[in-house]
């Protein structure tokens, strides 16, 4: 399964959520690919500490075929990584004179289809070239949210994108809400209001603001290399389940 970690607006939980989702499918024997699709290349540090011969540039921009060239192991056991640098924003722009400019990261991961059991895709916070790659390639669209003021404010123009993109009207999309803080009323009527508006997409997961994970993300480590008994470690684990009953059919 191909999921797509997006939303536009930034500091969502993105990347927490493509790092930690990846080593929690690797921590149930699934081989995981983390491609880092974001020329900030935050989830690459997490995972990859040298400078790479070939990126995430590279997967898109080659033939199909060369697509396994700029994948690499990593020290975490299941988990193989396509690194992002800060070369992707230029190729975002040299992106959009090429044939099949929307297709390209689809079609570089059908070439791997047998090798990875889940693939997850760490987006920018921007709707453009690159995050149409995430959405077409997609079996599933998770869209973490912060419970705060606008925290819908994008996702109706995600989720219009992606039914153009895809020419589907029925596009496989889930929220997470991350980052809650029970303590704080404020954010609860919030967080009620969201799941009123996207009831079905709610995904009954959340992962609540944490420490740990914020460490783990300051120290450039997976929460399960970081602090494995944390209730960052133990959300993750539980988003890693649901998500796997969720039975989303795959195109992949
Ligand atoms: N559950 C959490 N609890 C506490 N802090 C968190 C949690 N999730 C993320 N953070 C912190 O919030 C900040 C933003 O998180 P993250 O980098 O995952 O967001 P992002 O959506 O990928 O951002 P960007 O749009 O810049 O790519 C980071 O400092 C991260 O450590
Ligand atoms: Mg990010």
């Amino acid at each position: 399964m191909i999921i797509a970690v997006t939303n536009a607006k930034g500091g969502v939980g993105k990347t927490t959520t493509a790092v930690n989702l990846a080593a929690a499918f690797a921590n149930r024997g699934k081989k995981t690919l983390l491609v880092d699709l974001d020329p900030q290349a935050h989830s690459t540090r997490c995972y990859f500490r040298s400078d790479p011969d070939r990126d995430i540039c590279d997967f898109i921009m080659d033939r199909p075929s060369q697509a396994h060239r700029a994948v690499y192991p990593t020290d975490y056991s299941n988990v193989d990584i396509v690194p992002a640098t800060e070369r992707l924003s230029e190729t975002a722009e040299l992106l959009s004179t090429r044939i099949r400019r929307e297709e390209r990261l689809h079609r570089a991961l059908v070439a791997l289809a047998d090798e990875y059991k889940m693939v997850l895709i760490d987006c920018p916070p921007s709707l453009g070239i690159l995050t149409y790659n995430a959405i077409n390639a997609a079996d599933l669209i998770l869209v973490p949210v912060q419970p705060a003021v606008g925290a819908v404010v994008g996702l109706e123009s995600l989720i219009e994108t992606a039914q153009e993109l895809r020419d589907e009207d029925n596009v496989p999309y889930r929220i997470l809400v991350t980052m809650l803080d029970l303590r704080t009323t404020y954010t609860n009527a919030i967080f009620e209001q969201l799941i009123e508006e996207h009831r079905r997409r709610v995904l009954k997961t959340v992962i609540h603001k944490s420490e740990a994970l914020n460490q783990a993300n300051l120290a450039a480590k997976p929460i399960y290399s970081f602090s494995r008994s944390s209730r960052g470690a133990e959300d993750y684990d539980a988003l890693c389940e649901e998500l796997a009953r969720l039975r989303i059919p795959t195109h992949y």
